[in-house]
Order: C-alpha cells, then sequence, then structure tokens
C-alpha cells in the first residue's frame, strides 16, 4: 500500500462516514475500524498517521458507555477526539456542510499527523492490480456481471489484474433495460476482451413468472432463478476457485452505526450451494459509491455505464405492474427509453437521482385516428433523495414533460395516456411495487 491513512475509531458515531468521506476528499485515505480495536493492531494498520476517535452522543450505545482502550490513547500515535453531543442544536455539532468538515479536519490531517495526500484513483488500482494478483494467482474467478456500476468496475479492475483468468456471466433475464444486454457485451467482450459468457435467459424467466401479480412473489422467483441460471453456469466452468463480488464500503459498515460495531461483508451470494465454495475477490470492499464510479473513469468504462441511475435487481419486473405480459414489458422498456433520452437532452439525468417509467395492468378509453382506443396507460416517475428512505419529486419543466408525453403516445404502441407521479415517499415508495 502506498497511501497514508487516517483511522476513524467508532464510538457510535453517525458521522463516521462523513468524516471518513471528507478526509478522502483532502487525498488521504481514512478507513473506520470498531472502538473495541486492541492498541497493537491499531498500529499495524499499513499506513496509519493518526486516529480519530469520534465519539457519539454521550458515547452511549444501546445504554451501556463506550470508550476505547486506555492503551489506544497511550499509542502515541497524533489522536483527535471528537464528540458529538446529543443535542443538534449545539454549537459544537458536526457542521452539515462537507465542506466544512473537510476544513475543521485539514489542520488535524496535515499538520499534526502530517500525512500525504496520496490517495488517489491511479495509486488505488496500482494498489488493488498488485493485490489481485497475489490473492488469486494462477487460479480463475468467476463475476455475476450485471452491467450495473458495481459488478462493471469490478469486471474491469480484475480484467486489467488478471486478463483471461476471469469468466465473466452476464445473464439477459429479460427484465432489463432497452440496450443494456448488448452494451455488456459491446463493452466487455468487444471493447475490454473479456472472457463472457452471455446466457440468453429471457424465456426461462417470462415463463416462470406468467401469471405471478404478486410483487413480492415475483421478486422472490426473478432471484431465486437468478441463482440457478448463475449456479448452472458455474457448474460448466472447471477449476474456478474465486468469486468476485462488487461489494463496497456502505455495505460493509454502517453508516450511522448504533452498535459501533462493523458489520461483516456478506460471504456468499444470495445463497448458492455449499458445494460450490468459492473464496471472495471484493476490490471495491473499501470505495465508496463516488469512488467507485471514480475507479470505472479511470478503467476507461463509458460514461453510460459508470454515472447509471440505481435500478433495481428485478428490473423491469417491478414496473410491469401485476402478472408480466410481453406487449406491456416492451412498453415500459420503450417508455423507459425515451425517458431516459429525454431526461438526458434536458440535463436533468445529472440532477435527478432516479426516473422510470410503470405500466399499470387496466386500460382506459382514448381516441385514435378517429375511433375509439382502449390501451394502457404509462405512468412516469422522477424522485430525488439521499438515502432512498425519503424522496421528493423533482419539479419537471413543462416543455420537458410535453416532449416526452408526446414521444410516448406517438412511439409506443398499446399507450394512449402518460401521466406523472407527484407522489413523494412516504406514503409513497419510489417503485410502485
Ligand atoms: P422503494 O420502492 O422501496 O425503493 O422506495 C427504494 C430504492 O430501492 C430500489 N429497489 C430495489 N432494489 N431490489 C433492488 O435491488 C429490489 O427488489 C428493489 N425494490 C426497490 C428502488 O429502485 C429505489 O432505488
Amino acid at each position: 500500500m502506498k497511501q497514508d491513512m487516517i483511522v476513524i475509531l467508532d464510538l457510535g458515531c453517525t458521522e463516521n462516514t462523513v468524516t471518513a468521506r471528507a478526509i478522502r476528499s483532502l487525498g488521504v485515505y481514512s478507513e473506520i475500524y470498531p472502538h473495541d480495536i486492541t492498541a497493537e493492531a491499531l498500529k499495524a494498520l499499513p499506513g496509519i498517521k493518526g486516529v480519530i476517535i469520534n465519539g457519539g452522543a454521550n458515547r452511549v450505545v444501546d445504554g451501556v458507555s463506550i470508550d476505547v482502550a486506555p492503551e489506544v490513547y497511550a499509542c502515541g500515535l497524533p489522536m483527535l477526539v471528537v464528540d458529538h453531543p446529543a443535542s443538534e442544536l449545539s454549537e459544537e455539532a458536526w457542521p452539515e456542510k462537507e465542506e466544512d468538515v473537510i476544513e475543521r479536519l485539514r489542520p488535524f490531517v496535515f499538520d499534526v499527523c502530517k500525512a500525504e495526500a496520496n490517495w488517489n484513483m491511479e495509486n488505488f488500482i496500482e494498489d488493488q492490480v498488485e493485490l489481485i494478483r497475489r490473492q488469486v494467482g494462477d487460479k480463475k474467478v468467476l463475476l455475476a456481471l450485471s452491467g450495473g456500476v458495481d459488478s462493471s468496475v469490478v469486471a474491469a479492475l480484475l480484467i486489467r489484474a488478471i486478463g483471461d483468468q476471469l469468466t465473466c456471466v452476464h445473464v439477459n433475464h429479460g427484465l432489463l433495460r432497452k440496450g443494456e444486454p448488448e452494451q455488456v457485451v459491446e463493452v466487455f467482450r468487444n471493447q475490454l476482451n473479456a472472457n463472457l459468457v452471455y446466457v440468453d435467459a429471457v424465456e426461462r424467466f417470462l415463463g416462470k413468472l406468467e401469471g405471478v401479480a404478486d410483487p413480492e412473489e415475483k421478486r422472490k422467483i426473478i432471484g431465486a432463478e437468478f441463482i440457478r441460471v448463475f449456479e448452472e453456469e458455474a457448474r460448466k466452468l472447471s477449476g474456478i476457485e474465486f468469486l468476485a463480488q462488487g461489494t463496497i464500503y456502505p455495505d460493509i459498515v454502517e453508516s450511522g452505526t448504533k452498535t459501533a460495531k462493523m458489520v461483516k461483508s456478506h460471504h456468499n451470494v444470495g445463497g448458492l450451494p455449499e458445494d460450490l465454495q468459492f473464496t471472495l475477490v471484493e476490490p471495491l470492499r473499501m470505495l465508496f459509491k463516488d469512488e467507485v464510479r471514480a475507479c470505472g473513469v479511470a478503467l476507461g468504462l463509458p460514461d453510460e455505464m459508470v454515472y447509471r441511475q440505481p435500478f433495481p435487481g428485478p428490473g423491469l419486473g417491478v414496473r410491469c405492474l401485476g402478472a408480466i405480459t410481453r406487449d406491456r414489458l416492451e412498453a415500459v422498456r420503450e417508455s423507459d427509453a425515451i425517458l431516459r433520452e429525454e431526461f438526458a437532452k434536458a440535463g436533468l439525468d445529472q440532477k435527478v437521482w432516479q426516473y422510470f417509467t410503470v405500466v399499470p395492468d387496466f386500460k382506459s378509453v382514448g381516441v385514435r385516428d378517429g375511433a375509439r382506443s382502449f390501451e394502457y396507460p404509462v405512468i412516469f416517475r422522477a424522485v430525488n433523495t439521499i438515502d432512498a428512505m425519503e424522496a421528493s419529486i423533482e419539479h419537471i419543466d413543462w416543455d420537458v414533460l410535453t416532449v416526452i408525453t408526446n414521444r410516448i403516445l406517438k412511439e409506443v404502441p398499446g399507450v394512449n395516456r402518460v401521466c406523472y407521479d407527484l407522489s413523494p415517499k412516504p406514503p409513497a415508495t419510489i417503485e410502485w411495487e
């Protein structure tokens, strides 16, 4: 490891990730550790230059007072003790704005700890390539490549490190957005020369989902079938010892810890059978989402892949409401493509967190070419949120709304009505199912 590191010890503070991100934005690497780390383990951390003891409100977690061990206080490393009082109104509270947090930490990081600003993507990639090569040796690695940001960046990093020792499996379950499976094949097989197994499982998934209207049942079928297809492909390949995963830092460390404990990363991909025993390779496990994107850019992935909006695992399956039918699924896919195109033209793709269309399983009356029509509506949604727990509705310019509406009505077969969903979360959820 080339970089210096500032360690944050978590004493039940909700600001751990904010603090780590602030230090990293100063160009210095930072990691969060539980408060009960021993002084010996702390001092052995590579590149450690200083410690922030990050106390939560009154340093009480679940009614129990906690503190770091006296030996940690006496370990000789530069140390900053931060207490976040219970009252948000207190002047001592951690500044709300990220820039202010960064400025408050700057003197400690550079003047006290004498850390060097050597955390950047080039060094990260170089380190990871080395670490992956060391971990994997000449063995083979398998990766489920969905085309989402995290799995795409893992794939690009592993291709850089071990080339064709990596096999990527892309399962097209028929519920992906327009152009997505094609883009995965184009980028990974044609441009990056990846060893890519493309599985066309469209009929299989749609068959399993036929007549199933309950949203949770649909999710379960899609999830279980995905594992089954992936498992079948894995069994066809021989000599695979490792499984790569796009686990990222927020999956590992709880933001806003209540227990002051690190959450261990999951040790298997959503229920692969025991006889498929793999060791995990998780090269992004220390990155925040924006760093994952920066890593993708540095590895040469296209912007559409790296700056992609969040997309649920069950895909368009939960946007084609009720029992999925092919005509409505195509209407969701086509209207979603139009929405994405128009949002990009209007610059809204940079401003809006998530935007998509939904096609319900009822029709309404309209007129087309002078005759009565009875067709589906398309509902679209554009929301902003920090953490997906609450969401507000984006104010969209009337002209943009009109262009989107007219294009959907003209270009998507079987649709005679377009509605914009104005409901915030709560009480609505972001998805309709
Ligand atoms: P809701 O609808 O619960 O969505 O407000 C919050 C965020 O989660 C995404 N979402 C899912 N992601 N599998 C996923 O991987 C799912 O089953 C799922 N359901 C919702 C949703 O798109 C939004 O970003």
